[in-house]
């Protein structure tokens, strides 16, 4: 039987809470020290479901990060944060976003899976303190960051809601909470057919991995309905194609194959597969999957 990272999601919740130090808003932010992630304990379970090893995740990461890096550079000037003010990652995974953050703020990272975090800290300067929690129930006092922000996370968390508001408690009154980019793949266009047939697989997939495959179009509700004010919310462009990294379709087959070999049926989508292949590298190739943000304030 497989697991599901929903049921992941909730092996690793009850793991993290037992953890002796790391208690639902016990944390004063002020006295976090530089904590190495093998010091938090936890387990890389999360990722024990993906093919891609950490490493290939980091790039893609990095490929996402890329999607994003002019929506994050014009969210983060409506949030007018002074040097050496707290943010916060939720779910910073390799740190691929995580090490864009200027150096003048104090940036913490969070996620739940320890070798993301082992990974981020072979690259990150020793000075962002690295914390293995659940987003669902972080360890910070309320109002520690003056912003909480999000990358790619509410997809895989199995309560959104529940941790945008989680992202709300932890953030200071006139603070910013940023979901950067969540996906709507229920809206994905890809052609020409093969690559239509294999993306609604892919869709399967995901699901049956625990994804919110349709986060994107909530993400407007979820915004308005958490206790925040001054909600903006819109789609991001489309990928820009001047990056080679950022526009790279073999990273993204494999990406599309990771998904699909987790599928009970993968043998019988040979011949699909096989049909795939030929068009991919096609100048008539489209595969566009909307990716939603939103920004709320405080109150
Ligand atoms: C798609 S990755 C994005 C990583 C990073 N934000 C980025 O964009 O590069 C999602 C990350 O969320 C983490 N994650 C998923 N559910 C979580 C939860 N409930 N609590 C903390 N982290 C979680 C995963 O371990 C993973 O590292």
């Amino acid at each position: 039987m497989k697991i599901t990272a929903q049921e992941i999601n909730n092996v690793m919740a009850k793991s993290i809470l037992g953890l002796s130090g790391f208690h639902s808003a016990s944390i004063d932010v002020n006295q976090i020290s530089v904590k190495s992630p093998s010091q938090t304990g936890g387990s890389s379970r999360y990722n024990a479901l993906m093919q891609f090893s950490t490493s290939q995740w980091h790039t893609r990461y990095l490929q996402q990060a890329g999607w994003t890096r002019k929506l994050r550079t014009h969210l983060l000037e409506r949030v007018d944060l002074s040097p050496g003010e707290r943010i916060l990652e939720v779910g910073s995974g390799t740190g691929a976003v995580l090490a864009t953050m200027p150096a003048s703020y104090r940036a913490v990272g969070l996620d739940m899976d320890i070798s993301s975090l082992e990974f981020s800290r072979s690259h990150l300067i020793s000075s962002y303190p690295l914390v293995n929690a659940n987003a669902l129930a972080m360890p910070f006092k309320p109002q520690s960051f003056r912003l909480t922000y999000c990358h790619f996370l509410l997809l895989w968390v199995s309560n959104p809601r529940k941790a945008v508001a989680e992202m709300a408690r932890v953030t200071q009154r006139g603070g910013a909470v940023i979901a950067f980019a969540e996906p709507d793949y229920l809206s994905r266009v890809d052609a020409p057919a093969p690559l239509d047939i294999l993306a609604q697989h892919q869709n399967a997939s995901l699901r049956s991995q625990g994804a919110h495959i349709e986060i994107g179009q909530n993400l407007a509700s979820i915004f308005n309905s958490t206790n925040l004010v001054n909600v903006h919310t819109g789609t991001l462009e489309s990928p820009s194609n001047s990056n080679a990294l950022e526009d790279d379709p073999h990273l993204e087959w494999q990406v599309l194959q990771n998904d699909l070999v987790l599928l009970h049926n993968f043998s019988e989508l040979k011949d699909i597969i096989g049909s795939a292949r030929e068009v991919w590298h096609s100048s008539d190739r489209r595969t566009f999957i909307p990716c939603s943000y939103a920004i709320g304030f405080v109150p």
